[in-house]
């Protein structure tokens, strides 16, 4: 087949080259003819989506909880700490063109008694959920031999072993890094899928990962480690749930206090050390990275990396890795003994 074409370019007016090129633009107008088409909002009108959001009491989740009120959504904002919940409740209702479409439920979402009251709630007030978006998560900030208390920053001394408290300080951190950012997400998927596919028209999950879970950075070991797992989980829940559109988001570092969420503590309880860049001055802004989740989750968007220039720099990855961590040393500045 590929021969025949081949010889009926060879023998046409057409030159392959310009073929080629003009194939671009019309896979570009398709592409968006398709978006257009499959917008989610002719399906769920963005007054009548109800939005569920786990993680919302600061942060990109917050914002987003403003975005979602100002167009009309109901909107649940979920967080452990209430006086932070109360906060966010207010400026959504004032965000809001009508009363009574916010919900504030506090809510460890490792807990699934926490989980099933935030579904119960759900139910009962609004009859179902159409969009569900993860952003509750931890951060760890540490090289991992830090966390378990050996020094190997002097290049000519060799480093000390590990003792069994540092051992058992480096698993419990380990532990605290994957309850924030395995167990929430898993714990969210098991309790809210069916309530998703059983009320909604179009449902949708949208889980704020990290480009982090696909590009390895140094001093966050555990941090990638726990991102990726729970993008792994999700990607494959994709599969196991073709019904539900899902999105899996990947920014780079986004302004805020992310970072005081830190489970990485020294031994003797001093907070980690920052190693890159101030996040307040160089990170995005939370408004921009959450009206590009809102459009994600509207186009059905897979897999969404902020900046888009970090998609490159994953397959960079794969092709130059030794490029890539020297990138990644130098951002984190990092250096190696
Ligand atoms: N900031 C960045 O540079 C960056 C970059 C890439 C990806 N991300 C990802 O983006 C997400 C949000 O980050 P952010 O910058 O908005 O951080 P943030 O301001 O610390 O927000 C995190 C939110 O998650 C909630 N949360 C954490 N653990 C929870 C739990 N067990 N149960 C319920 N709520 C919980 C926190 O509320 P409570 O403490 O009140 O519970 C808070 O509302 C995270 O998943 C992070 O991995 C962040």
């Amino acid at each position: 087949m590929l021969a025949v074409l081949l010889e009926f370019f060879q023998h046409s007016q057409w030159p392959l080259s310009s073929l080629a090129w003009g194939a671009l633009p019309a896979a570009y107008l398709l592409s968006r003819f398709l978006r257009s088409v499959s917008d989610r909002r002719l399906i769920v009108s963005p007054t009548t989506e109800r939005v569920l959001i786990l993680g919302a009491t600061s942060g990109v989740g917050r914002t987003l909880a403003h975005q979602y009120a100002s167009r009309g959504a109901r909107v649940c904002v979920v967080g452990r700490r209430k006086d932070k919940l109360d906060e966010a409740v207010a400026e959504c209702g004032s965000f809001s063109r009508q009363s009574g479409k916010v919900l504030g439920i506090q809510g460890d979402c490792t807990d699934g008694d926490d989980m099933v009251n935030i579904r119960a709630t759900i139910e009962k007030e609004w009859g179902g959920l159409d969009t569900l978006i993860i952003c509750a998560g931890v951060s760890a900030l540490q090289p991992l031999m830090c966390v378990a208390g050996v020094d190997m920053g002097v290049r000519d001394t060799k480093p000390s072993h590990a003792t069994r408290e540092g051992i058992k300080n480096a698993v419990d951190i380990s532990n605290a890094a994957l309850r924030g950012n395995f167990t929430s997400p898993f714990v969210a998927a098991v309790t809210f899928i069916p309530l998703l596919t059983n009320s909604s028209k179009s449902p949708s999950i949208l889980l704020l990962s990290s480009v982090a879970a696909v590009i390895p950075p140094p001093t966050r070991a555990l941090y990638a480690a726990t991102k990726s797992a729970s993008l792994v989980l999700f990607q494959s829940l994709a599969i196991e749930h073709p019904d539900i559109t899902f999105t899996f988001f990947l920014p780079a570092t986004i302004e805020g206090d992310f970072r005081s969420s830190a489970v990485d503590r020294h031994l003797n309880g001093s907070s980690p050390r920052l190693h890159e860049a101030d996040p307040n001055k160089h990170g995005m802004k939370r408004g921009v990275v959450a009206a590009r989740c809102i459009r994600a989750i509207d186009n059905g968007e897979k897999t969404v990396f902020i900046p888009r220039y970090m998609r490159i720099g994953q397959l960079l990855y794969w092709i130059w890795p030794a490029f890539t961590e020297w990138r990644a040393r130098v951002k984190y500045n990092y250096s190696a003994r």
